[in-house]
Formats: structure tokens, C-alpha cells, sequence
């Protein structure tokens, strides 16, 4: 069974067409990073605007290279929220649109049950397990008990991790997206070189990432010639150690023994190989999606799609994009 899936819920435009859930035919993303990183972060109108230049080219690339017409489809899976409203507006039309002509059942995809479902797409995780999902526009921890039962647990009360790396990548200097820059850069730098603060609120398993940014945003103002490498480097340590040690005291307050990681800020080298580490300790599975399906994709969505189909899950054409939806929430 050939789903198509459709994203564009923030500045990627992607297209992907998946086999049964799992076997990825194709996936392509088509990235809008040169038009925002001389603004520092995403500008919702230029946003929504390449994605209605994009769409199309994006869809077609994504059924030749995986040698599909639209007729060999089952099922078209879109992403409707949560996300940036004109960005969702045009995938969602676009969706529609093709719906109607080619008679195809429209699917409706929580972009962030499709970031947990990135790791369908390579391994099959039992349930239940603890989903974390690091991205710019969320940080939150849900368990999953099976297909449609999510509990969150935990989420940040102000920015995103991923927020916060875009936000001190811009005030020492650099472009959008921070996270994979920060990333690269920490390689040269002395993670222990400055002490930043580690937000562990307690009695909950929420995080906070803003006052974080704002000792940054001191720190270089105080000490302008600071190397930025210690900087980046400090800063990361400081996010990723509160985002493994609340991952671990969840698993163990939930009774939980595997992990799920997903989201863009999964892709960080350092997350990536302290929460492999911490989970080898603690007697942990770790699923770590492959770096290209933790950033936005429509494989993602076609995959969660995918089992949402399988379930007579399909939508209706009273749907509307949403900028805010909790994940678990009934579709439109
Ligand atoms: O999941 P995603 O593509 O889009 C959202 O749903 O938000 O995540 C994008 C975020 C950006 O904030 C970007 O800076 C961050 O993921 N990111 C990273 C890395 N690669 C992307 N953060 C840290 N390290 C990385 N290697
Ligand atoms: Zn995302």
C-alpha cells in the first residue's frame, strides 16, 4: 500500500511516497534555510510563500522518483497542525485539492505523532515507550501506550530546545537553523569552559530553556572575547544534559524501559550519544531515528498516516489546518 505524504507545517516543503508504513520510496525535502538565516529564524509570510511555489515541483519529484503516479496511491497523509498556520494552510489545500480531483481518502497527521513515528520507518519499537520530542517548535515527553494513545508528561513552559539553539546560534553571530551549527562548532570548544544554568523544575517533569538563553546572552555580553567555540559548546551541555537526565527520570517514574527520540535537536551528535550512553547504564532501548528523518519530512507523515489508514482513520473536507493541537487530540 503507496502512501503519499504531505508536509509543510513550517519552512520545509517535502513530499514522500511510503510502502506499508515502512519502506520509503521516496522523500524528498526541499529546505527554505538561504531565504531565513539572514533574519536569524523563520518569517511565517516568505515561509508560506515557497511553500506555494514548492508544492507542486516537491510532489512530482517525490512520485517519479519513486516511480508512482497518483493513481497507484492508496491514501494522501498531511500534516494539519501544529505549526505555522499559512505554512499548514498550504499543504493542507494542496491535500484537498488532490483529493477531490483523484478520489483519493484524505488522512490527517499530528506533525508530532509523525516525528514519533520517524522511527517506524527503520526499527519497530514496543510499546509502551517514552517518546521525547526535541524540535524548534516543541520539546515534549509523551508515553506512548499504543497507535493513538499518547500521555504527555512533560513539556517546556517557554522556549523549545531547539528555540534556544536558533536564538544563541543568532546572538553570537550566526545563521538559521542554530542547532546544526552549534552543533559543529562545540566540537572545538571546552563544554566545561562556562557553567550555565541546568533548569530542573521540580516535581514535574517540565522544561525551560529561556533562562538559559538569557545567561548567554549575559555571558557574551560581559566577556566579548570569549571564544565562541566554548560558548557553543557549554550551552549544549548544558541542554542536553537536562534533556537526558528528565528522559531517565521519566523512564524510571513511568515504569517505562525504552526510549524514542525524534525531532530536528535529535539529530545532535551530543544528545544522540549521551542519551545512547545514559540508556547502556540504565538498562534502556534506545531508538534514534537516522539524522535525515529527525529534521521535518513527509515520510514521517506518510508513516503515521499509514497506520491511521489501516484503522479507517480518514479525514473529512471540513478539516482545518491548526497552529496549536496537542497530540492525542480527535482530528477535524
Ligand atoms: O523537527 P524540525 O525540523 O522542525 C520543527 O518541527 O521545529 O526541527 C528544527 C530544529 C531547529 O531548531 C534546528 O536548529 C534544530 O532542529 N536542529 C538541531 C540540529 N539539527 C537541527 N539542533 C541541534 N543539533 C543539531 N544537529
Ligand atoms: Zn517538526
Amino acid at each position: 500500500m503507496l502512501i503519499l505524504g504531505i508536509e509543510t507545517s513550517c519552512d520545509d516543503t517535502s513530499a514522500a511516497v511510503v510502502e506499508d508504513g515502512k519502506i520509503i520510496k521516496s522523500n524528498i525535502v526541499s529546505s527554505q534555510d538561504e531565504i531565513h538565516t539572514q533574519y536569524g529564524g523563520i518569517v511565517p509570510e516568505l515561509a508560506s510563500r515557497k511553500h506555494i511555489e514548492m508544492i507542486w515541483p516537491v510532489v512530482d519529484k517525490a512520485l517519479s522518483t519513486a516511480n508512482a503516479s497518483l493513481s497507484d496511491l492508496s491514501a494522501i497523509a498531511f500534516s494539519y497542525g501544529p505549526g505555522l498556520i499559512g505554512s499548514l494552510l498550504v499543504g493542507v489545500c494542496f491535500s484537498k485539492s488532490l483529493s477531490l480531483v483523484h478520489s483519493l481518502p484524505l488522512v490527517a497527521v499530528n506533525h508530532l505523532e509523525g516525528h514519533i513515528f520517524s522511527a517506524f520507518l527503520e526499527s519497530s519499537p514496543s510499546f509502551p515507550f517514552l517518546a521525547l520530542i526535541v524540535s524548534g517548535g516543541h520539546t515534549s515527553m509523551y508515553i506512548i501506550r499504543d497507535f493513538n494513545k499518547y500521555e504527555e508528561i512533560g513539556r517546556t513552559r517557554d522556549d523549545a530546545a531547539g528555540e534556544a539553539y536558533d536564538k544563541v546560534a543568532k546572538l553570537l553571530g550566526f545563521g538559521y537553523p542554530g542547532g546544526p551549527i552549534i552543533d559543529n562548532l562545540a566540537i572545538s570548544g571546552d563544554p566545561e569552559a562556562i557553567s550555565f544554568p541546568r533548569a530542573l523544575i521540580r516535581d514535574s517533569l517540565d522544561f525551560s530553556f529561556s533562562g538559559l538563553k538569557t545567561s548567554v546572552l549575559t555571558y557574551t555580553r560581559k566577556n566579548p572575547d570569549a571564544k565562541k567555540e566554548d560558548i557553543a559548546a557549554s550551552f549544549q551541555a548544558a541542554v542536553v544534559d537536562v534533556l537526558v537526565q528528565r528522559s531517565l527520570e521519566a523512564c524510571k517514574a513511568k515504569g517505562i524501559d525504552r526510549i524514542v527520540l525524534s525531532g530536528g535537536v535529535s539529530a545532535n551528535s551530543l544528545l544522540r550519544k549521551s542519551v545512547a550512553d545514559a540508556a547502556e547504564g540504565a538498562a534502556l532501548e534506545v531508538y534514534l531515528p537516522s539524522k535525515r528523518l529527525c529534521t521535518d519530512n513527509a515520510a514521517m507523515i506518510a508513516a503515521a498516516g499509514y497506520h491511521h489508514f489501516r484503522r479507517g482513520n480518514i479525514s473529512n473536507f471540513s478539516l482545518n489546518p491548526k497552529a496549536y493541537v496537542h497530540l492525542g487530540s480527535a482530528h477535524g
